[in-house]
């Protein structure tokens, strides 16, 4: 069993996948990750998957428990996943072997690769050149919705907020790639300012940085500081 600082743990649940799980929690109502209950159907035209662009080498900066980095591999993308909890990506692991392992998933899982280290660091560290590179940090407290799903608040407690998410943005901006997406809630300000293009979904808006040949302005606080 691994346990975060605060109240949420990984542990086993009864049908031997592992899960992050409140503490105290009956096994079994934590958050694991099982890849055979997502929808594919019509994902080409989802907003996620129109907004990352022509299919390619995709960089998902903040993996989480893989949902979006297994639409964006089954829509075509050779998947990067990077997470930085242990807690979250041990759980994440588990359900890619799971699913690697299941014939309906095996060949999407196995496009996606999962790194457990700072996405920023990564950046910093890879010579390759992304298509694309997704960015969807915890959401701000605020605007979190109380009717987030259970996963989601597990994670939360398991990370808490990504305040460096501009940080990441900024990696982002000085690696080699095609585009920088951000997934952010409705009516949010953006983490970035000026978006080339604006994607909604019916949960999210994902704002939409194109960097051919083009560098990012800094948010004008910034420059200042
Ligand atoms: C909102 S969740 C992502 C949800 C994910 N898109 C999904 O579909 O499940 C944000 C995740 O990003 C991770 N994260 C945030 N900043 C990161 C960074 N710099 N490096 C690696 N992981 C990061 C957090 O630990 C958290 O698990």
């Amino acid at each position: 069993m691994q346990r975060a600082a605060s109240e949420v743990e990984v542990n086993t649940d009864p049908d031997g996948r592992m899960e992050l799980i409140a503490t105290g929690e009956k096994p079994g109502h934590g958050a694991a990750v099982d890849f055979r209950r997502v929808t594919l159907r019509g994902i080409s035209a989802s907003p996620l998957v129109r907004a990352c662009g022509a299919k390619g080498a995709l960089l998902d900066a903040t993996a989480g428990l893989g949902g979006d980095a297994f639409i964006l591999a089954a829509s075509g993308f050779a998947v990067t996943a990077i997470e930085r909890s242990p807690l979250v990506a041990a759980v994440l692991r588990d359900g890619l072997a799971r699913a690697c392992a299941e014939p309906r998933t095996a060949a999407i899982a196995q496009r996606i690769e999962l790194h457990e280290r700072d996405a920023g660091a990564f950046i910093a560290a890879s010579r390759q050149v992304w298509a694309a590179i997704y960015l969807d940090p915890m959401y701000p407290v605020k605007s979190a919705s109380a009717l987030a799903s259970k996963s989601i608040r597990l994670v939360r407690c398991a990370v808490g907020d990504d305040l460096d998410s501009a940080v990441l943005f900024r990696a982002a901006a000085e690696s080699t790639c095609g585009r920088i997406i951000v997934k952010r809630p409705h009516h949010s300000q953006t983490l970035w300012p000026d978006p080339d293009l604006v994607f909604e979904s019916k949960l999210a808006r994902y704002d939409v940085y194109l960097r051919q040949g083009k560098s990012l302005r800094a948010p004008a606080q910034k420059e200042e500081t």
